[in-house]
């Protein structure tokens, strides 16, 4: 490193990540999105462009749907964030990814995590959304494969089960 540069501020950064307390040493200017992944390997969240425009990396961060390609590390001290993993698993999926299971409601899955994280965003502030909320609430995820209409079906039909369940969105130590 050249004598007149000043090297990276790599003071820990604490938050929660899916209900566990989690301290994370990347530099703190670094992209939360290579910090979940790299030191996390929480690689459910996916790199599409890494410029804020197609969703693929959306986490909850303290309940809200943001890109994490654009969201450093120091910008999340002391908050908690919800990644695809923390929404459900294979065993126990969260109800909008069962509904996108039954619904096929994708085809290469790269844009999935992100969208399930948008959608979980908007049922936490509207259990009832009809399809042109819906819409807005997805406007900022890519989905190149043109499984658009099966995942406007599979949001609602997950916001119906979950209304029906009285179930909040409530993923891990997020948005509840
Ligand atoms: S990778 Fe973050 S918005 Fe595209
Ligand atoms: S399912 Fe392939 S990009 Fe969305």
């Amino acid at each position: 490193m050249p004598a007149d540069q000043t090297p990276p501020d790599s003071t820990p950064v604490a938050l929660r990540i899916n209900g566990q307390s989690v301290v994370l040493r990347s530099p703190r200017d670094s992209a939360l999105l290579y910090a979940l992944r790299d030191e996390l390997s929480l690689t459910g969240t996916h790199y599409g462009c890494g410029a804020n425009q197609c969703g693929a990396c959306h986490v909850l961060l303290d309940g809200k749907a943001v890109a994490s390609c654009d969201t450093p590390l120091w910008a999340v001290a002391g908050k908690s964030i919800v990644t695809i993993e923390g929404l459900g698993s294979a065993g126990q999926p969260h109800p909008l990814q069962q509904a996108f299971l039954e619904e096929q409601a994708g085809q290469c899955g790269y844009c999935l995590s992100g969208i399930l994280i948008s959608a979980a965003a908007l049922l936490e502030v509207n259990p009832d959304p009809d399809e042109a909320q819906i819409r807005a609430a997805l406007q900022g995820n890519l989905c190149r494969c043109g499984a658009h209409n099966r995942m406007l079906r599979a949001v609602r039909l997950a916001a119906q089960r979950m209304r029906e369940a009285g179930q909040q969105v409530a993923p891990q130590g997020g948005a509840a």
